[in-house]
């Protein structure tokens, strides 16, 4: 498989590693979980994690809370996933999650980690000819929306 020439998490990854400083103090490790001390710290945490995206690697860092979708289309630049309903309504988001049809406005990127991805962009052949779902939506003029 190709590389995206970004950090590789290696093979014994097991799980998104947390790269962010949020949670280093004392104040997760008593019971008393008072005032305003916690907000936002969850917003922070920063992970690694590692997708096969149309065969090709990527370490990305991501926060807990990032969606698939929002990973491959704003950190992966792979616009093809299309978000409409972002409620697993619509299905414009639907991508292969390990050969599975997946919403990927339902999933959160660390937990599509050590998975492998297609996107529509994926469906092409080598040579760049559209697939004949891929040439499906330009005939029919599906490629605004993406429904
Ligand atoms: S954006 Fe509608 S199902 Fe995901």
């Amino acid at each position: 498989m190709a590389e995206t020439g970004l950090a590789e998490a290696g093979a014994a990854n097991t799980g998104p590693a947390r790269t962010g400083t949020a949670h280093t103090g004392a104040a997760h490790t008593g019971a008393a979980h008072t005032g305003t001390a916690h907000i936002g710290a969850a917003h922070t945490d920063i992970f690694d994690v590692r997708l096969v995206v149309n065969g090709i690697v990527h370490t990305v860092a991501v926060p807990a809370r990032r969606l698939l979708s929002d990973c491959l289309r704003h950190d992966l630049r792979l616009t093809g996933t299309h978000v409409g309903c972002e409620h697993g309504v619509c299905g414009a988001c639907t991508v292969l999650v390990d050969g599975v049809a997946t919403r990927s406005c339902l999933m959160l990127a660390v937990s599509a980690d050590n998975t492998e991805i297609t996107t529509v962009e994926g469906l092409a052949e080598p040579d760049g000819t559209l697939s004949p779902v891929q040439q499906a939506f330009a005939d029919c003029h599906g490629l605004q929306c993406g429904f």
